[in-house]
């Protein structure tokens, strides 16, 4: 058993010195040589037209661009004026050029069942879904609300939305009804595509229940399309309810791909920052496509025989991004495995890797220390010898982890890419190309191509090597979020308003003299609890929405799994009394289970300045356990620290 606490890893981050260098076996094969990534690295700061129009130009445009970037701070374009489409891109290029019987996806269901499309069956089922949508009246620009299990029909539903220029929004099947319904909202979307039930530790969790409850709230839908993956008994309401079964059996499989302009919006995606309301990350076509094809190509160094797997489910952009856009880009072979990765026990990630030829994994840190947890054994039981490439993504990978990811999982034969990037960078922005870089772990790496980053701080100076700052992106890359959905102030504000003329991603980090830059985490108010990422005033709002709470203060705390776990301090109203168990399952039902407080403060009031303002520094080291340090001469009662240190958390 292995016990790792977090605070702990930010100090070994800061202080690991190891350095491994790629494995020769696997350097001497790699895409990307160090010299022709220095070479391209250049390129693409001093002649960006030049270096991203030779990318762009592998994929296929209906019509050229005329143009690389237009950039009108802070809004960019990008490949202006051309036209494509990624639903062709991923699909039909591939089938045309004599892959159609390659395997595109492999599903495996928690109960072992297992489904393997090729890419002319998944063309076929992407055509058929685009009729349907085409059918239900969903146009080009219309919104789209995915609440899926991870099964095929979830990368179909979202293909088939990029194949018409329908924007699709996934929303995470684990999000509760209320998230679900301010997202449909917040999107005004027409059509919503969901499932009776997923699966989840061999249960079935109904979705369509929770779609029919928001359906109630969300005035814009007009129809309901439903997967059937469990056949659980379902309400229906016959005008708004569709069988997904019924209408692709009775929909053409003839469908050519729609010409859409390169910034044509692709999907939207809701993620948390530092106010209660989610924000709609928008992302667009070409830029989108080029910098995700670009990046799984490189960074997963893919050969035409990789069996690639990538954990995340579609209701994250990892999902985006590295399940479903760019493998497929890349005429890559996709795992998909739909339940928890301790079913039955915490050696089915491996049991799936030996079982379908694994070749590249890409996975999070709070698995990782899951897994690690449960020893060394689990793994040593399955053949992991297919494996030849390791990623991590989601949250800072603590040095222990990385070497026991590398020493274990792969055998100290794969090379391990620490991924840095962000629902609205759209694409890896900081990593070690494997064969062209030694790793640092714990440190993220270097910039990809066309990233140029900087550290800074708040009054925009630039640091120099090994001071710690702010991490910002000083020039605008293809992949990048165009702007917050219906709130573009917001994202002039949040990304290129904190420190002027650069993208501000929210992350305190620091850099090393080689340029390696290693994430210490946010700055802002969001916490990432087990790689998600959860704005602190959306679970207080969702505490002060229950009677029994007059106010509430989130803070993270280190936690050895998850990174970082919730700790929620509250007010008592008056007249009522606070039970931790329903307030828990209050905030389950208001966001989700993912938000779910580990530990609950009743206190009597929280430590404020005399002007009203939480000094959540000190709830911090509270719900850490630690002794308070720094000033508190500026709050209202410095009395009141003491008494929540006393206080037992529930
Ligand atoms: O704090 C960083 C952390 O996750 C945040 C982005 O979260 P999200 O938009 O949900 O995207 C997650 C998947 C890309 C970042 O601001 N983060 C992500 N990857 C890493 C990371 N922190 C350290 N190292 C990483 N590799």
């Amino acid at each position: 058993m292995t016990h790792t606490n977090p605070q702990d890893h930010i100090d070994a981050m800061l202080h690991e010195t190891r350095v491994i260098a790629p494995p020769e076996e696997f350097r001497a094969r790699a895409r990307v040589t160090r010299e022709a990534y220095e070479q391209r690295y250049r390129q693409s700061l001093d002649d960006p037209d030049a270096f991203w129009s030779e990318v762009a130009a592998q994929l296929h445009w209906m019509t050229p661009w005329t143009q690389v970037l237009d950039w009108q701070e802070p809004h960019a374009r990008w490949f202006v004026g051309g036209q494509t489409n990624l639903a062709y891109n991923a699909l039909d290029r591939h089938v045309a050029a004599g892959l159609g019987e390659k395997r595109a996806i492999i599903w495996e269901a928690e109960d072992g069942e297992t489904r393997t499309l090729t890419y002319s069956e998944l063309l076929q089922e992407v055509k058929r879904a685009a009729n349907v949508l085409l059918n239900l009246g969903v146009q080009a620009g219309d919104r789209v609300t995915l609440y899926l299990p991870l099964i095929p029909e979830a990368a179909i539903a979202m293909l088939a939305c990029a194949r018409i220029g329908a924007v699709h929004s996934v929303v995470f099947g684990g999000f509760s009804v209320s998230a679900l319904a301010d997202r449909i909202n917040d999107a005004q979307s027409k059509v919503l595509i969901t499932a009776d039930a997923g699966y989840r530790r061999g249960q079935a969790v109904a979705l369509k229940k929770n779609a029919d409850e928001a359906a109630r709230q969300t005035p814009s839908l007009e129809k309901m399309l439903v997967v059937r993956r469990a056949g659980t008994e379902v309400d229906w309401e016959s005008g708004r309810d569709v069988w997904w079964h019924e209408a692709m059996s009775g929909a053409s499989d003839e469908h050519e791909a729609a010409a859409l302009d390169s910034e044509h919006p692709l999907f939207i995606l809701y993620t948390s920052g530092s106010t209660g309301k989610p924000k709609g990350v928008q992302h667009t076509t070409g830029g989108y496509m080029v910098g995700t094809y670009l990046t799984t190509g490189e960074v997963f160094d893919l050969r035409d025989d990789d069996v690639y797997w990538c954990t995340a489910d579609v209701g994250w952009v990892t999902g985006h991004s590295y399940s479903v856009y760019g493998p497929l880009l890349n005429a890559a072979t996709v795992v998909m495995y739909e339940g928890a990765p301790n079913q039955p026990d915490w050696g089915r990630f491996w049991q799936i890797i030996e079982k379908h030829r694994v070749t590249i994994l890409y996975t999070a840190p709070t698995a990782i220390r899951s897994f690690m947890q449960h020893g060394d054994a689990l793994p040593g039981r399955s053949d992991l010898s297919s494996l030849r490439l390791l990623g991590s993504v989601g949250e800072p990978i603590n040095p222990e982890a990385w070497m026991w990811y590398w020493r274990v999982i792969g055998g100290e034969r794969c090379p391990v890419v620490d991924t840095w990037w962000q629902t609205e960078t759209g694409a890896i922005m900081l990593t070690t190309l494997p064969g062209a870089h030694a790793s640092k772990p714990g440190s993220a790496g270097l910039p990809m191509y066309g990233v140029e980053p900087a550290l800074m701080t708040r009054n925009g100076q630039e640091l120099g090597p090994d001071e710690g700052g702010l991490l910002v992106i000083k020039r605008p890359w293809p992949s990048m979020l165009r702007t917050i959905y219906g709130d573009d102030e917001r994202y002039r504000k949040s990304y290129w308003g904190e420190i002027p003329g650069v993208y501000f991603a929210g992350d305190g980090a620091r850099r090393d003299a080689d340029g390696y830059v290693t994430i210490v985490g946010r700055v802002d108010d969001v916490l990432n609890v087990s790689g998600h990422r959860l704005g602190t005033m959306e679970i207080e709002s969702a505490l002060v929405s229950h009677p029994s709470v007059s106010e509430a203060a989130v803070v993270g705390k280190p936690d050895p799994v998850k990174g970082e776990g919730v700790v929620a301090f509250v007010l008592v109203q008056d007249g009522f009394e606070v039970d931790p168990a329903e307030l828990r399952a209050h905030v389950s039902r208001e966001i989700g289970a993912l938000a779910r407080p580990d530990a609950i403060i009743v206190a009597d009031a929280l430590p404020k300045t005399r002007s009203g303002k939480i000094m959540r520094r000190f709830l911090r080291q509270i719900a850490a356990g630690k002794a308070i340090e720094g000033d508190t001469s500026t709050l209202e009662d410095p009395g009141v620290l003491e008494r929540l240190a006393a206080t037992q958390p529930a």
